[in-house]
C-alpha cells in the first residue's frame, strides 16, 4: 500500500515541508506503534517507558548519549531482543502486548505469527554486517530466496535494480572485502530494501565511515526520504538529522526526554537538549 501511494507522488527533490503536506493528504495510518516499552538486562533498566508512533512516510531521527538505549530500542522494535513490558505493533497488527493494562509484561504472538513481521522492516547496522563469503548479489538475494521464497530470477532482478539505484551496478559479483566502507554500507541498504519493507531502521549508519564516505551514504538515505520511505534513524549527524527528519527524538536514561520537529528540538527550552545538540553540531 505504501508503495502504491509513494508511486503516485511526483518523484524528484521534495522538501521536508512539502513531504509533510503530501503526507497530511494521504493515509495517516500508524505504521509502527510502541507503547510503554520496557527492557532491562538483569538489574540494568535500559528502556524505562518508551512510547513512539511512526506514521507512513515519516522520517524520525533518534539522538542521545552513549548508553541511553537507542540501539536497544531498535533491537526490540526489530525483534532481535524481546521487550519486557509494553506493546509493539506494525500496521495495527500486534507483535506483543500486556495481558492486562497498558504497561504490564509483554506477551508475544506465536513464533509462527512473528515470522510475518520480519517482512515489514529492514535494519541497517553501523558495521554493515554483510556475509564476507557471499558476493554482493548473494548478500542481497539471500533473504528473499531463503526467507521469502521469491523465485531466483525475480530476486536477482530486484537486486540488480537496487544496485543500479544505489550506484553499484558494477559490484554485483564483488565480495565485501573488495568494497569501500561506503560501498559496503550501500550494499547493506540494498539488502535491507530487497524485501520491500514498510519501514527501515538505521543504527548509526555512518559512524564507521570517514566524511567522504559518510556523504555517499547520507545521499542514499536522503534519496529514500524523498521517495517517502518510512525511516527511523539513530544518528550523531545533527545537520543531516535536521535536514531530513520530520521529527527528532532525544533519549536519555531510558526515556524520551524531548520529541519534536527539528526546529523545536534545536530551539528546545531544555538545557540538557541544547547542550547535547550543541556538542554534536560542533562536531
Ligand atoms: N545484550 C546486552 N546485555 C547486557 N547489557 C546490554 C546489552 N545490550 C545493551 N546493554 C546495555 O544497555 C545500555 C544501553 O545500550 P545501547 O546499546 O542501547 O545504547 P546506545 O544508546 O545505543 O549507545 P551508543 O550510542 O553507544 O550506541 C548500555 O549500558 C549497554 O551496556
Ligand atoms: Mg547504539
Amino acid at each position: 500500500m505504501a508503495a502504491a501511494w509513494r508511486a503516485e507522488i511526483v518523484s524528484g527533490a521534495c522538501s521536508r515541508g512539502i513531504r509533510r503536506k503530501i503526507r497530511e493528504k494521504i493515509s495517516m495510518e500508524n505504521l509502527l506503534e510502541i507503547k510503554h516499552m520496557r527492557k532491562a538486562f538483569d538489574e540494568l533498566e535500559v528502556l524505562k517507558d518508551i512510547s513512539l508512533t511512526v506514521k507512513k512516510g515519516e522520517v524520525v531521527s533518534v539522538i542521545g548519549p552513549s548508553g541511553s538505549g537507542k540501539s536497544t530500542l531498535l533491537r526490540c522494535a526489530t525483534l532481535l531482543e524481546k521487550m519486557d513490558g509494553g506493546s509493539l505493533s506494525y500496521l495495527g497488527e500486534t507483535v506483543c502486548k500486556p495481558q492486562q493494562g497498558d504497561a504490564g509484561d509483554s506477551v508475544y504472538v506465536s513464533k509462527k505469527e512473528l515470522k510475518k513481521f520480519h517482512r515489514y522492516f529492514g535494519l541497517v547496522f553501523q558495521n554493515f554486517n554483510l556475509f564476507p563469503h557471499y558476493s554482493v548479489l548473494k548478500n542481497i538475494t539471500d533473504a528473499p530466496l531463503r526467507v521469502a521464497g521469491i523465485p531466483k530470477q525475480e530476486a536477482q532482478e530486484r537486486a540488480r535494480e537496487l544496485l543500479s539505484q544505489l550506484g553499484l551496478e558494477d559490484k554485483a559479483d564483488a565480495y565485501p572485502c573488495q568494497l569501500s566502507g561506503g560501498q559496503q554500507q550501500r550494499v547493506s541498504i540494498a539488502r535491507a530494501l530487497a524485501l520491500r519493507p514498510e519501514i527501515l531502521f538505521f543504527d548509526e549508519p555512518t559512524s564507521a565511515l570517514d566524511p567522504e564516505l559518510t556523504g555517499e551514504v547520507l545521499k542514499v538515505i536522503r534519496q529514500l526520504a524523498q521517495e517517502h520511505m518510512t525511516m527511523i534513524i539513530v544518528t550523531h549527524e545533527m545537520n543531516f538529522a535536521k535536514e531530513v527528519s520530520d521529527r527528532i527524538i532525544f533519549m536519555e536514561n531510558g526515556l524520551i526526554q524531548e520529541e519534536g520537529t527539528p526546529e523545536e528540538l534545536f530551539h528546545s527550552s531544555k538545557e540538557r537538549v541544547q547542550e547535547f545538540i550543541g556538542k554534536l553540531s560542533d562536531g
